[in-house]
């Protein structure tokens, strides 16, 4: 690291603990408010700043990043999910960018599968019925729903939590087909039970319980269209933890609202954090406010893992989650 301590300009602000890490370490321009800063804002707060640390919630298009102060040389990333930033542009201008895989795997792995309980066991639905004092009782017809036991989980991008998820649906007795660009080694298909199927469609055509937990890029934006949504079975549920911009949300919302789908479990959104009105009328969804990464525990991780990249970046010209710009 240079003699003066780098600057580090943060747009979110970040666990306590993590932020007193880096005051320690750095000359640390933080967002106490934590509103989220417009481009100029981002700018104008960068001036001299060595590294940037955005996160899910900024949007580094070409021209931002055409405008940062030639200062900047790293984007280290508080989060697994880079498609806020133009990896493209940012390379032009000779900035790395990083990013925090692994640590919140097995947390976000969880949110989907609460979602693919909470969904057909109409957890949500409940809760508001007991609160509402309407509750009548129990009774053998009452608020029936679907067990995830023998259903087919169809996961859409079998990576670090497309793995987690996996490994958890075997637990509960699901059998799990997953579609990928790459096909898994033999073994680790072995060891989750998993089969994987070349043809997105013909895996949706035989998928109960579809887990979205591919990466966002332009190729799969609106991945799941209103013509792939149509060829899952209609009692199927939808659970999205990836990005919202992989399913067209006003398609889901008519597939559910006509019955050609069962329901959706979503905690990511096309417009965030606008939801898709049509989505908020049905009683079929349940809502999670991007929660996937939201423990203490993964937060913290993340943040000891941005504070890595930073210093393997100065010290080695070598961090450790360096961001493949294709
Ligand atoms: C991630 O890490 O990508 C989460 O979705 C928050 O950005």
């Amino acid at each position: 690291m240079t003699a003066t301590r780098p600057c580090v300009l943060v747009t979110r602000a970040l666990p306590q603990d993590i932020e007193s890490r880096m005051r320690d370490m750095f000359d640390v321009r933080l967002n106490a408010d934590d509103i989220p800063m417009a481009a100029g804002e981002i700018v104008a707060a960068a001036s001299g700043a060595d590294v940037i640390v955005p996160t899910v919630t900024d949007r580094f298009d070409a021209e931002l990043i055409a405008r940062l102060p030639e200062t900047v040389r790293l984007l280290a990333n508080f989060g697994v999910g880079v498609n806020h930033i133009d990896l493209a542009a940012a390379t032009a201008r000779g900035i790395v960018v990083t990013n925090t895989p692994d640590v919140l795997t097995d947390d976000t792995a969880d949110i989907a599968l609460s979602l693919m309980l909470a969904v057909p066991r109409r957890l949500v639905e409940g809760d508001r019925l007991v609160r509402s004092g309407a509750w009548q009782g129990w009774s053998p017809t009452f608020m029936v729903g679907r067990r995830l036991t023998g259903r087919r989980l169809g996961i859409i991008g079998m990576g670090r939590i497309g793995q987690a998820v996996a490994r958890r649906a075997l637990g509960f007795g699901m059998r799990v087909q997953y579609h990928n660009r790459q096909r898994l080694a033999v073994e680790v298909e072995h060891a989750l039970d998993a089969t994987w199927q070349e043809d997105l469609d013909v895996m949706l055509a035989e998928t109960d319980v579809l887990s979205i937990n591919c990466p966002y890029t332009p190729e799969t934006r609106h991945l799941l269209d209103e013509r792939r949504l149509n060829l899952l079975p209609r009692d199927a549920i939808v659970i999205n933890t990836a990005r919202g911009e992989i399913i067209d949300e006003a398609a889901l919302a008519r597939c559910l609202a006509d019955g050609r789908l069962a329901g959706a479990g979503l905690d990511v959104y096309e417009r965030e954090p606008a939801v898709e009105p049509a989505l908020l009328a049905l009683d079929n969804v349940v809502f999670a406010p991007h929660l996937g990464s939201a423990t203490s525990e993964s937060r913290s991780a993340m943040g000891e893992k941005v504070i890595a990249n930073i210093t393997g970046f100065l010290v080695r010209n070598d961090p450790p989650d360096c961001v493949d710009p294709q």
